[in-house]
């Protein structure tokens, strides 16, 4: 009940343009910097040497140039060469080739054949350069868009793709069935919008336990499977069924977020399972934040304090 209020509440304020401005201008700098625990920076610069430091600690890094729900083609075509442009950046400066991108950052929410066309470009440069290309779920209204994008591009013998499902929605369990017996690649999270009863679990207890079915459903016949979550219930329960099943710890992933559950990230690697880290960062970077706040209303209290501190 209250994980939904707290998401609720902070979905309501990642809306609001006073509080973007005012974020914006207090959370990255040097001085007030309680964005940072969550976001590796504004530039390319810092996110490259973010990435090289978590590497560097045994995990691997998907990148995520922040950004969503464009509104013209313009800042899509934009948004689809600052990738293009990170890409070419990334192997010289000895960054794993995984970027994730969500699709209403490249015009999906104005012209759907656009926002196809530019994916294609990225996959076009992931072919060329080696790189893998994870698209991000969004919100509801996004789902069906997205999958159908992802549809589109699969049918285009484009393999550098994978995506990304949610198990608070009902109807993810027969996506990932489908996804499954495509042999796509998918990444499984939870889900971090705020959504109707009409279309996802109310209770936070009904959202673990499909993660659950989905996990083992994606361990078991899913294609490199990619299992997002710091919950240490869920961690243990996919260990288990990889070691039941004789699944090699080559044959799937961990996935984290750049600042969260560091020690479970550090206790992974030591054991020798793989863990890719998602590290985003650029000057978009408030919705990505008011959603990990909203996932722990004590995060909240961590921004407080860290504002009072430099009072
Ligand atoms: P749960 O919420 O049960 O948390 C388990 C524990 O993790 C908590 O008890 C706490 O210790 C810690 N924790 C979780 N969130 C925290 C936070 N914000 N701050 C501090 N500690 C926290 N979602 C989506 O809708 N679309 C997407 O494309 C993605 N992509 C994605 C990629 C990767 C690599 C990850 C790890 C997650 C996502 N997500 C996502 C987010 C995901 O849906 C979910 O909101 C968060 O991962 C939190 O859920 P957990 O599975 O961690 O479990």
């Amino acid at each position: 009940m209250l994980d939904a209020v707290s998401k609720g509440f902070f979905h309501v304020l990642a809306r609001s343009r006073a509080l973007k401005r005012l974020a914006s201008r207090y959370g990255m700098a040097k001085h007030a910097s309680f964005a940072r625990r969550f976001i590796a920076g504004e530039t390319t610069d810092e996110a490259l040497a973010a990435c090289r430091s978590v590497q560097g600690q045994g995990m691997l890094t998907t990148l995520d140039l922040l950004g969503e729900s464009v509104g013209s083609l313009a800042e899509a075509d934009a948004a689809t060469r600052a990738y293009l442009q990170l890409m070419e950046q990334m192997a010289p400066a000895g960054v794993d080739p995984n970027i994730s991108v969500k699709l209403t950052q490249l015009g999906l929410d104005v012209d759907r054949g656009i926002c196809v066309d530019n994916v294609r470009r990225i996959l076009e440069a992931a072919k060329r350069l080696d790189f893998f290309v994870r698209i991000d779920m969004e919100n509801v209204p996004c789902v069906q868009p997205t999958l159908d994008v992802f549809d589109v591009i699969w049918q285009q013998q484009y393999r550098e793709a994978g995506v990304v499902l949610q198990s608070a929605l009902h109807r993810s369990e027969k996506d990932l069935e489908r996804l499954n017996a495509m042999g796509a690649r998918v990444r499984l999270v939870k889900g971090a919008y705020k959504e109707s009863r009409s279309v996802a679990y109310a209770k936070k207890a009904d959202v673990d336990r499909a993660y659950s079915r989905m996990m083992r459903a994606l361990l078991l016949h899913g294609t490199c499977p990619a299992i997002a979550t710091h919950d240490p219930a869920m961690v243990a329960e996919a260990k288990q069924i990889a070691s039941e099943h004789n699944i090699p710890r080559d044959r799937f992933e961990f996935q984290m977020l750049f600042g969260i559950r560091r020690d479970l990230q550090a206790s992974l690697v030591k054991e020798g399972y793989r863990l890719r880290i998602y590290v985003p960062y650029g000057r978009e970077w408030f919705p990505y934040f008011m959603r990990r706040l909203g996932e722990r209303p004590a995060n909240a209290l961590f921004v407080a304090r860290s504002l009072m501190a430099e009072r």
